[in-house]
């Protein structure tokens, strides 16, 4: 039977320690999908369809690798799909207690037998965040080997529209 998994988020943008986890988790199951989800809370630098190109091109060599797009409840994406995992990164304990709610939350509104399953980011990468990425770049500060090359440049030619 194949076991499929979810990896969601707003990835804007997607970072080395997003792409780490999605290639740990693309390697435990036969089948991963990434969601670029809508975090309402968040003001977005690259708009939805943008962030689709970006992770198509950042995943292209793992093969069992899907990626779309969500707005709404992601419990619904989840019952929809029947996943048997959700993969969530936990970079250090300020994570934690976020990611626990969220994951309590997330066992109510799950039908199936979907489980929440946390991936350690690897310790190169865990303090990185999309918004730190996206500061550093707008005040020309370094951001190589933080993001994948190709969001390296997109980033600049954002910062140099606005
Ligand atoms: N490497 C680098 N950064 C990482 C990381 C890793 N391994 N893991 C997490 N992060 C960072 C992200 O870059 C992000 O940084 P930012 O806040 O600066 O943008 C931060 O951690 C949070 O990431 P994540 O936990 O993936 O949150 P998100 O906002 O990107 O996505 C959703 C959260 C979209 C999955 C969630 O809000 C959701 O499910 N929304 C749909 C609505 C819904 O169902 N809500 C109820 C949920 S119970």
């Amino acid at each position: 039977m194949e076991r499929k998994a979810l990896y969601a988020g707003s990835f804007d943008p997607v970072t080395n320690g997003h792409l780490n986890i999605i290639e740990r988790a693309a390697a435990l199951f036969d089948s991963l999908t990434v969601l670029i989800a809508v975090n309402a809370n968040k003001n977005n630098l690259f708009d939805l369809g943008e962030r689709l190109e970006i992770m198509k091109e950042v995943t292209g060599h793992l093969s069992n690798v899907t990626v779309d797009t969500f707005s709404g409840l992601l419990a619904d994406y989840v019952n929809e799909n029947r996943f048997d995992a959700y993969i969530r990164g936990l970079r250090g304990t300020t994570d934690f207690e976020n990611e626990l709610h969220m994951a309590q939350m997330n066992a109510r509104l799950f039908r199936e037998d979907t489980e929440t399953i946390f991936l350690m980011t690897d310790p190169k990468y865990s303090f990185i965040s999309s918004s730190l990425v996206k500061e550093v770049a707008a005040f020309g500060g370094s951001i190589e080997g933080l993001v994948p090359e190709c969001v390296v440049s997109r980033i600049r030619s954002k910062s140099q529209e606005e």
